[in-house]
């Protein structure tokens, strides 16, 4: 083969090999098949020896030509077939900016959180403040100044969580009264929204829950300034004619006491399993803050009195959106929600 014609045609089939290469791995294996220890090409080169001395350099230079030849076309073959690979790689994983959008939901707000900016307006608009205080709280802030001592019997009221060192979660958002009165003495009006929390479960329980809790502190206050600030609240909030109830109740921080109850909107006042057949549903408790608490709080309870109240935010967002189970709030249900 070392003869001109052989060789030409054996560069001529080694270019056809390589151009027919379809991938990287085949191309390697037509190199070695030419260009390798034991290719084709390279045993010509090994059997140089056996020519004649005059001839062997001339022999030599045409199959290194031939070797360089068959070099470059597999190099062009390469470079060709790793284009090929890289417009394939970027034709599969293309994105097409032009296309139209999914078609995903923007969020909307939590029912609950918008029953509570509701609210928070509806005060703020009638000059109140809003305050906050600690999920985490003491002993003395929920129960305590609150004119529960330990071993009062109201503390079964509440299912409450403790944490090993004695703090709990708070079960009411009563303790923000005495925070805001520690803080900013009276006169004062204040509502404080939050969440709290009670070992508690059912269609009208949710072991957390959230209350607004509202105090007004001053010289002159009294229980009729209370209902006046309750009926307002309801006909603005609900915006609709709902009966609303004072039913005499009882808390060891109020007296005297009373709870808030609403008709039952899912019966129109017919009775059912949401209002238990009463075709009521308690929506707060409230009345006259007792002399124990305003005298815990650094107030003088001989020239201030004041009211309190304190309702359950997601009891509020049930009756306004008619929402028959408060569970659905909680199980975020992105359908629902
Ligand atoms: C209290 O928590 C008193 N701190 C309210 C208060 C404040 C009275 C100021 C006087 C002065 P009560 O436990 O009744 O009271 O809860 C108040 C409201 O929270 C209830 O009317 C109800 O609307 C709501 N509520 C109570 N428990 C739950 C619960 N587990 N899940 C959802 N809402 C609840
Ligand atoms: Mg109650």
């Amino acid at each position: 083969m070392t003869d001109v014609s052989d060789l030409a045609s054996a560069v001529e089939q080694a270019l056809r090999e390589a151009g027919a290469c379809a991938d990287l791995p085949e191309l390697d294996e037509c190199r070695v098949r030419w260009l390798g220890k034991k290719g084709s090409l390279t045993e010509q080169l090994k059997s140089l020896g056996s020519l004649p001395p005059a001839e062997r350099a001339a022999a030599g230079a045409r199959i290194n030509a031939a070797k360089v030849r068959v070099q470059e076309a597999l190099e062009a073959r390469r470079a060709e077939l790793e284009r090929l690979e890289d417009e394939r790689q970027l034709a599969a994983g293309c994105i097409d900016v032009t296309l139209p959008g999914r078609g995903e939901g923007r969020g909307s707000l939590h029912p609950v959180t918008r029953a509570r900016l509701r609210i928070e307006a509806i005060f703020r608009s009638a000059g109140f403040d809003v305050a906050s205080g600690p999920e985490i709280e003491d002993d003395f802030h929920n129960f305590e100044a609150l004119n529960i001592p330990a071993n009062h019997p109201a503390r079964a009221m509440h299912d409450t969580f403790y944490f090993p060192d004695g703090r709990l979660l708070r079960t009411h958002t009563s303790p923000v009264q005495i925070r805001s009165l520690l803080a900013r003495g009276a006169p004062l009006a204040v509502i404080a929204p939050g969440r709290v929390y009670r070992n508690d479960a059912d269609m009208t329980h949710s072991p957390m829950f959230h209350q607004i809790e509202g105090l007004v502190v001053g010289e002159g206050i009294s229980f009729a300034n209370l209902k006046a600030i309750l009926h307002g609240f309801v006909e603005a909030f609900f915006e609709r004619d709902l009966a609303m109830r004072l039913r005499p109740s009882y808390f060891p921080f109020t007296e005297p006491s009373a709870e808030v109850d609403m008709s039952c909107v899912f019966c129109n006042a017919k009775g059912c399993r949401v209002c238990k057949h009463t075709t009521w549903l308690e929506v707060a408790g409230c009345g006259m803050v007792h002399p124990h608490v305003l005298a815990a709080a650094g107030v003088d309870p001989e020239r201030f009195t004041g009211y309190a109240f304190g309702a359950g935010i997601d009891r509020l967002a049930m009756l306004r959106y008619g929402v028959n189970d408060m569970r659905l709030f909680f199980e975020n249900d992105l359908r629902f929600l």
